[in-house]
């Protein structure tokens, strides 16, 4: 995997825990018919950011140090967390591409584009579903909880973003609300579930989950402002797609208190002949992209502090640096 451009140290012993985690899937999503073994496999290959199990191990190792925890059996089940967030959120991308009728994913063609929706959809469910089976191993009903609520959110995120809202002065709130679901929730739940395990306490619970959270807000944030200032190229997807997927995100809603006439292109969701050109071009001009970075530079400054309520650790520094480089990012 490739994390280099995460600022993680050697110290930290992250990439040999990921060798092992997609090494783990991979075999698990192997005993199935041949068909659909290389299509759930598609994109456990090592090559994403890997970004979610890297700040679920991390958590979990920085949880364990703040409670002296280093039982084998806890590490173990939070192994299998970090494995099912990476499984839920790929599973989640099969269907989000068959959704957004997207064609290209991490410089290769969608599963989608491979396979077609019928097989996409199949794939994404038995994904779901050996995550599921990693889950009940864990013999916890609260991660169990946990890991359920993912699921709802993640749908109900989705469907938010399908449906849009048509109240001008609830967008926002809306986009937050979708945004959490949507991205959030997984990342924080995830952390909360590592620290559950290793017998953390609700407060320390609870800075796990907010610092998951806000990172996660902060990273879906991002992401909504490279589609408007990154290449397809460098994010290896399509670039400039919320738009045209009808989607208004924070740059064109912050865009649209200094151009009002973006209000009705959102109403329609861009889909008059030349929409999504105007609005492209009036984000641009307004100061949209710099808001949406302030807001996600907001919701980083929350996450370090809830961070910073754990005991110094390398891995506390690991994850402070990651938050540092998920800001600045281009990819
Ligand atoms: C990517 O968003 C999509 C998500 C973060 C969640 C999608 C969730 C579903 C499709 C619900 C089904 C869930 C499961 C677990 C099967 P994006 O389209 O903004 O990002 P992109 O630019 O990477 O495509
Ligand atoms: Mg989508
Ligand atoms: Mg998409």
């Amino acid at each position: 995997p490739k994390t280099e451009n995460l600022g993680l140290q050697e110290d930290v012993e992250i990439r040999r825990d990921l060798t092992g985690l997609y090494d783990d899937i991979r075999e698990l999503l192997s005993k199935t018919q041949a068909t659909l073994v290389p299509i759930a496999q598609y994109y456990f290959d090592g090559k994403g950011k890997a970004i979610r199990p890297v700040i679920t191990l991390l958590m979990a190792k920085a949880i364990n140090y703040h409670l002296g925890e280093n039982s084998r059996n806890v590490v173990e089940k939070q192994m299998k967390i970090a494995q099912i967030v990476e499984m839920i959120h790929t599973a989640s991308l099969v269907h989000d591409d068959v959704v957004d009728a997207a064609d290209s994913r991490r410089n290769k063609s969608s599963v989608n584009k491979v396979w077609g929706q019928k097989k996409s959809i199949l794939a994404g469910n038995y994904v779901v579903g050996r995550s599921i089976e990693i889950c009940t191993a864990i013999e916890s009903h609260e991660v169990l909880n946990l890991i359920t609520k993912i699921f709802s959110e993640l749908i109900s995120g989705e469907l938010m973003q399908l449906d849009g809202t048509a109240n001008k002065e609830e967008w926002f709130d809306h986009y937050l609300e979708k945004t959490f679901k949507k991205t959030a929730s997984l990342i924080a739940n995830g952390c909360q579930a590592v620290s559950v395990v290793a017998g953390a306490s609700s407060a320390t619970q609870t800075n796990a989950f907010q610092f998951g959270r806000q990172l996660g807000m902060a990273f879906q944030l991002v992401d909504d402002l490279l589609d408007f200032v990154s290449t397809s190229a460098q994010l290896g997807k399509p670039a400039a797609a919320d738009l045209r997927l009808g989607l208004a995100t924070a740059p064109v809603l912050y865009a649209a208190r200094k151009f009002p006439e973006l209000n009705v292109l959102i109403l329609r969701r861009f889909k008059e002949p030349g929409d999504v050109e105007t609005a492209f071009d009036l984000v641009l001009r307004s100061d949209g992209l710099q808001r949406t970075k302030e807001l996600a530079g907001q919701y980083c400054d929350d996450a370090v502090t809830q961070l910073a309520q754990l005991s110094p650790s390398p891995y506390q520094q690991a994850l402070f640096t990651l938050t540092h480089e998920l800001l600045n990012r281009m990819k």
